[in-house]
């Protein structure tokens, strides 16, 4: 059992207790290692102030074997166990700078600062991507996508997308080639191997090797927190809501990075994140791929697990809607499966019962002939939780699109938990009626007033949705 958690900063080793490990990591580097260049200003992932690297070389990283940006502020130090990390205090290179420092200083692409460093970790954390699929063209819309995680409040966007866009690709040098070795690579592995128990008064971490051991922990402590990303947690923390101070954490378990079809069947472990399932789903199901480009920012699905958003139970998730209409099933405990829309009892609460711990998702691939849409409404487009989203998907009994196989439709930020529409499922098997259709549909919710949207507001986007599904799809109305 190791009582430390073991990560490398900017090429050092870190072996930390309990005196640091459930501290949140900006606070760690800006208070505890004096490296400052790291700025915090939100402290809940929605600036990108606190954006650093972090490769984590014995996880699958399916979106690329590289530096990714995350948000540093709501990451807590103990979940960087095996991970090697590279803030912007060290990006620049003996004297030369990197890259993305160049060209925000070429393009005028600062005034205040504050947003600054952040901005450049999370250019340099494409050009990285980059790098590493030995690709030089990045598009316009590639360089606004990789700063959808970042704000600035006093420069304007122009001149750091055109700092982005300045960068010569075919110079970059390879952040990976600089900061991680065989060596760290080996200590990291080796490291693995071996479960984590930190424990003091104020702070207990519990990082297992096997489920059992996890499920068996969790039953003799039922107050531990399951810790994902710590993207909801960590929020909630920093606001000083709850205390993370009794960690269960899944990360050493191999298991639960599974991430694979087989038979037409969709696998996918608790430990997956954002980047890698959307990167995964990009040919077996470019609806859902593109539905998660608009979820949160690249920071945020870099470490993110979409069991999190699940097992977080939120009304407005964005991929319950999309699961359920996708039928998923949810593991518990690797040895049980319920369907998904079993799982939402009331507003955040689930059934997993005492000593449960979800270990996974099943769901069959839409056929190449279903029609399947995911919507999201939320007051902006990029990084913004969901006022409503909807999903439907259908299958035709015709090619001529008259009758309606199966469907199911599900919809977000209408009801204390993320709602499967079955009445309007049950309507359309019998009859084709649109009109018909949106009066059941209109009747199975009553949504909440609340500062996203009015209730009148969320029942219109719901129907709008719902129309427009039916008008693209071309169904023989
Ligand atoms: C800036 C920002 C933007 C965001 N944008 C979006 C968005 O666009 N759409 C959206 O839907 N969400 C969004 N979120 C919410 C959040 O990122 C997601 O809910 C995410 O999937 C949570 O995953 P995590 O791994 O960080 O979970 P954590 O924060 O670690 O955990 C979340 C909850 O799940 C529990 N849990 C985790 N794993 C398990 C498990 N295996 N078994 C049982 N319980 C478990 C935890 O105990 C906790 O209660 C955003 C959050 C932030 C901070
Ligand atoms: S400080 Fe704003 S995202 Fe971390
Ligand atoms: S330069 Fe001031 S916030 Fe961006």
């Amino acid at each position: 059992m190791r009582n430390k958690i073991v990560f490398y900063l900017n090429g050092n080793r870190q072996e930390l207790g309990a005196e640091f490990a459930g501290m949140m990591l900006a606070d760690f580097l800006r208070y505890e290692k004096n490296l400052t260049g790291t700025k915090i200003v939100c402290a809940e992932g929605d600036c990108g102030a606190c954006s650093i690297l972090r490769y984590s070389p014995f996880t699958k990283t399916q979106d690329g074997d590289h530096y990714l940006p995350i948000n540093s502020c709501i990451t807590l130090v103990a979940n960087l166990d095996g991970s090697s990390l590279v803030t912007v205090d060290a990006l620049k290179n003996k004297d030369e700078f990197h890259p993305a420092q160049k060209a925000m200083i070429q393009c005028h692409g600062s005034q205040c600062g504050f947003c600054t460093p952040g901005f450049v970790m999370a250019i340099a954390g494409m050009v990285e991507k980059k790098v590493a699929a030995q690709d030089t063209i990045l598009s316009e819309q590639e360089a606004k996508n990789c700063m959808t995680g970042n704000l600035c409040r006093c420069t304007g966007y122009q001149p750091i997308i055109d700092a982005a866009l300045r960068i010569d690709l075919t110079e970059a040098q390879s952040i990976k080639e600089r900061f991680f070795s065989t060596h760290q690579a080996a200590d990291l592995q080796d490291l693995y191997k071996t479960p984590v128990l930190i424990e003091s008064e104020e702070f207990t971490y519990f990082a297992p090797k096997t489920l059992s051991a996890a499920v068996e922990y969790l039953e003799l402590n039922p107050d531990a927190r399951i810790a994902g990303a710590t993207t909801d947690l960590g929020v909630i923390h920093n606001k000083r809501k709850i205390t993370l101070s009794k960690i269960l954490s899944l990360h050493l378990i191999e298991e639960l990075y599974t991430l694979e079809e087989k038979l037409n069947e969709v696998t996918l472990g608790a430990r997956v994140t954002f980047s890698e399932f959307r990167h995964f789903m990009k040919d077996k199901c470019p609806e859902l791929s593109q539905y998660l480009d608009v979820f949160a920012s690249p920071q945020i699905k870099n470490s993110a697990t979409v069991i999190g958003n699940i097992a977080n139970a939120s009304p407005i998730g964005d991929t319950p809607p999309a699961l359920l209409a996708l039928r998923a099933r949810v593991i518990i405990n690797g040895n049980k499966e319920i369907p998904l829309s079993d799982f939402f009892l009331a507003y955040r609460k689930t059934a997993l019962g005492p000593g449960e711990i979800i270990t996974g998702l099943k769901f069959p691939l839409p056929r190449p002939s279903s029609d399947i849409r995911f919507f999201k409404n939320a007051n902006r487009k990029d990084l913004d939780i969901s006022a409503v989203n909807f999903a439907i998907h259908l299958n035709w009994q015709d090619d001529a699109k008259t009758k309606i196989q199966d469907i199911t439709i599900a919809a977000g930020g209408v009801a204390a938990t993320p709602l499967r529409l079955k009445k309007t499922e049950d309507f359309l098997k019998n009859q084709f009626d649109i009109d018909g259709a949106v009066k059941v549909l209109h009747s199975e919710f009553t949504p909440l007033s609340d500062v996203r949207a009015s209730a009148a507001f969320r029942h219109v986007i719901v129907e709008n949705f719902f129309r427009r599904f039916f008008a693209d799809c071309g169904g023989a109305v």
